[in-house]
């Protein structure tokens, strides 16, 4: 998704802005740019780009301009094609007024008409560059004040972060966010602005999260704080307690190699991390009260991509370990959806970033119900902790690459726990119950771990370069093994582009088992209960009746699906309901030897971004 960061201060700021992109990298980008105002000639200067932060770099090395004021952006595009015109910074006719934005103004196409009726000239097809225009057209009657960019902020729909600097305000740059996340670093006579903190937080603690639908003037010397409706705002800063950490990727050849390795650990320090929450601390920071907590009766769980796959697998662990009658919602369709909270209903909204716009946006639907909301996240810094009443950390460490795996197996470790601790309260489970199924979690990380040791060297010499020969596949699994299949089917599709689809595998039947042939593989994920083994195992038997290829993930000793497979690759027994954190790390680093048999770029797969702040 597009980066914004900006800098209004006492120094040079070209180099910081940089480094400030370099460490936006995880919200993946197509083109960048990087506007100052010329502390000599006080003309706004630029450069941009298309493709990565480095060629922006590289033609910035020829050039000599810096600035006291300076905005960069990297884009993600949405309007408009990847081109260095559509590259922000974005101007007004003249070239005054420079602004950065993260997000989308949904009635650019009505306020684009507007403007150029009454003669403004436009240079690109994103929506942004409306607002720059915007702001000449008003500065053309009248002085910049609190009214004038109410006026303007109020006009435009969608979501937005802003940066903008004007020639004809040298000491000010005017900041604005509604939805999408922006925040301002407060140093000695400077000011940063940046999407996330991360990319200053070596220069300030001190930071001011942009209230939504407000702006701001900043000036070095101070932050002017306003609602969209004018009224003036204190200034709130929080002190934030983390260090950015160069990630690298250690002897691995990509971050998701490394990811996937580091699975067992992540699943280890979630427990540890959820294991020293005492009862009364761990109800206080979900926000809830004792009598609450043992009369939930409703579990939502929202989330998209990986984290929604993580929430239709816990639904399984609320509603047979907790006996909580529970929903999961794919979060980007959940605001056209009818919703019936029961009085005591949780909302649990799973997001490994914290800043998904789908997931965000859904939440604050369920939040205009009254409905109490918890975030799971990976990010103790992200929107998601300020916008929920409480949070549930998981411990996963920086994850780079863009497919998930180390955060989704951390998701499930601790909504399994969760279960086990709504059980516990509720008087279903005793405290010898909640430690073995604690023990159970780390027997389920080992498991993923061996299961990847031993199949190791036959997946990179024979089965990735077989496999990866095929255009498509079916996965299939029943139970907590559909979610399962979703989610390794997901992960083929994004870093190998093959094209894959995860059925209920008693669904075959219903229409998909047109589609076998030879040359689609079957991948079925087996499970230990008895009666979904056998009716997997019948559907399995459909599959080959019909020439099929069947590659199956079976535990041990079971025989007649072991044989049945043309390729099988065999896990031992985990408890009930972690089959799917012993079965997923193998899966992982099958479909990634694919990838790199491909010769895909792995960790950044083409149209994708770690982090989705648009809706
Ligand atoms: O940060 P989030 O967990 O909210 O992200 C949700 C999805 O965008 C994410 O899981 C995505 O599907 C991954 N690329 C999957 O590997």
């Amino acid at each position: 998704m597009c980066s914004v960061f900006g800098y209004i201060g006492k120094q040079y700021s070209r180099q910081l802005v940089m480094e400030g992109l370099s460490r936006l990298e995880y919200r993946g980008y197509d083109s960048a740019g990087f506007a100052c105002l010329d502390p000599q000639s006080n003309h706004i200067v630029y450069s941009k780009a298309s493709g990565d932060l480095q060629h922006l770099k590289d033609k910035l090395n020829q050039q000599s301009i810096d600035g006291y004021v300076s905005l960069g952006h990297t884009r993600w595009a949405t309007h408009g094609g990847f081109s260095a015109d559509n590259a922000h910074p974005h101007f007004d006719c003249e070239k005054n007024i420079a602004l950065i934005h993260n997000g989308i103004i949904e009635n650019h196409q009505e306020l684009r008409e507007e403007l150029r009726a009454a003669g403004h000239v436009f240079h690109s097809e994103t929506d942004t560059e409306v607002v720059a225009h915007l702001f000449e057209q008003e500065l053309g009657r009248r002085d910049l004040s609190i009214e004038l960019c109410s006026e303007i902020f109020s006009r435009l729909q969608g979501a937005y972060a802003f940066a903008i600097i004007l020639e004809q305000y040298t000491n000010t740059m005017i900041v604005a966010r509604k939805r999408s996340p922006l925040c301002v670093g407060v140093g000695k006579d400077e000011l940063f602005v940046s999407s996330d903190p991360l990319a200053f937080i070596d220069k300030t603690r001190d930071v001011l999260f942009m209230p939504d639908e407000s702006f701001a003037l900043l000036s070095p010397s101070g932050i002017a704080l306003y609602s969209f409706n004018g009224q003036s705002l204190s200034i709130a800063t929080s002190s934030l307690d983390f260090s950015f950490e160069q990630q690298d990727k250690q002897q691995h050849e990509h971050f998701m190699l490394k990811e996937i390795y580091e699975q067992k650990a992540a699943i280890k320090n979630t427990l540890t991390h959820l294991q020293a929450l005492s009862a009364d601390l761990l109800w206080k920071q979900l926000g809830l009260k004792n009598e609450q907590v043992k009369d939930v009766e409703k579990i939502t769980l929202l989330g998209c991509g990986t984290s929604w796959f993580a929430g239709r697998i816990a639904q399984f662990f609320f509603e047979e370990i907790a006996h909580i009658s529970t929903q999961v919602s794919v979060a980007s369709e959940f605001r056209y959806m009818s919703f019936f909270p029961r009085s005591n209903t949780l909302c649990i909204a799973i997001t490994q970033s914290g800043e998904t716009a789908d997931t965000l946006e859904a939440l604050r639907v369920v939040q205009s119900y009254g409905v109490h909301t918890i975030g799971l996240t990976n990010v103790a810094s992200s929107t998601i902790v300020r916008e929920t009443q409480g949070s549930l950390f998981t411990q996963a460490g920086c994850e780079v690459a863009v497919a998930s795996t180390k955060a989704f197996v951390t998701q499930l470790t601790a909504l399994y726990w969760l279960a086990h601790r709504l059980a516990m309260e509720k008087g279903l489970i005793e405290l010898s119950d909640m430690q073995a199924a604690e023990q159970n979690l780390l027997i389920a990380a080992e498991a993923l771990e061996e299961c990847i040791e031993q199949n190791k060297l036959r997946i990179m010499q024979e089965l990735a370069p077989y496999y990866a020969t095929y255009k498509q596949y079916i996965f299939l699994g029943r139970h907590i093994g559909y979610p399962l299949a979703m989610e390794a089917a997901l992960k083929l599709k994004e870093i190998t582009y093959i094209f894959a689809q995860a059925y209920p595998a008693g669904e075959l039947k219903h229409g998909p088992l047109a589609l076998i042939d030879a040359q689609i593989p079957v991948v079925v994920f087996s499970h230990q209960a008895h009666i979904i083994y056998h009716k997997l195992v019948a559907n399995v038997q459909e599959v080959k009746a019909r020439d099929g290829h069947v590659i199956a993930f079976a535990f041990e000793g079971q025989q007649e699906l072991i044989s049945l497979a043309d390729t099988v690759f065999i896990i031992p027994h985990v408890a009930p309901l972690l089959e799917p954190i012993a079965m997923i790390g193998l899966m992982q680093f099958f479909v990634y030897q694919m990838a790199l048999v491909l010769d895909r770029p792995i960790d950044k797969p083409r149209n994708l971004a770690k982090s989705v702040t648009v809706e």
